[in-house]
């Protein structure tokens, strides 16, 4: 079954925050962080709702002004709602609303040591393109992968 999905409010600020905490342990994104992604015109953020919490997961993706490339900013599902295809989802969601916004590219960063997420991104299209060393502030370096946003991907109902 498909995790209902829509896009993010305003008031859900300290639902984001809670979930945030829950879904990350490391490079964590502040409150003050998260009322920008929420409140920015260039940031598109959908979440999932439903759980024993009132999200289970969230995904956002930033636009630059003349650019058609979309960058995938954030993307954290509950732990206890993982392995149910709400990360898959989200990440679906998120490319399809850059599709739809004009955007020709999606590009992200992953740490090298993230299986699960290197896994979802490879599953859903994107490639590694370029290795960033110690990318993160514990030393950690990164993939930087990319996807073009040619088609949109199948299987959501949901217009964010
Ligand atoms: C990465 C993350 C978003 C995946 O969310 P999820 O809802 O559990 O993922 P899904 O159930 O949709 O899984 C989709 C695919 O991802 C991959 N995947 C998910 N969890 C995995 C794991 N633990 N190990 C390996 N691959 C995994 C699989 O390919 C899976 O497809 P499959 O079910 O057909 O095998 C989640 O683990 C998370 O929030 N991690 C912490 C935050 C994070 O690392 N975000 C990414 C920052 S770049």
């Amino acid at each position: 079954m498909h995790p209902v999905l829509r896009p993010a409010v305003g008031e859900d600020l300290d639902a984001l925050c809670d979930l945030e905490h829950r879904a990350l342990t490391i490079d964590r994104f502040s409150r003050r962080q998260l009322y920008h992604v929420l409140n920015r015109a260039n940031a598109v953020t959908l979440v999932a709702e439903g759980g024993e919490c009132r999200l289970s997961g969230y995904g956002t993706f930033l636009l630059r002004r003349n650019s058609r490339q979309a960058r995938l900013y954030s993307l954290g599902v509950d732990p206890g709602a993982r392995g149910r295809g709400i990360g898959a989802s989200l990440l679906k969601a998120l490319v399809n609303a850059a599709v739809r916004r004009g955007c020709e590219r999606m590009v992200l960063e992953v740490r090298i040591d993230n299986s699960a997420a290197l896994t979802l991104y490879r599953q859903a299209g994107f490639m590694p393109e370029a290795w960033l060393t110690e990318y993160y502030a514990d030393g950690c370096s990164a993939w930087r992968m990319s996807r073009a946003l040619t088609t949109s991907l199948p299987d959501l109902d949901h217009q964010a």
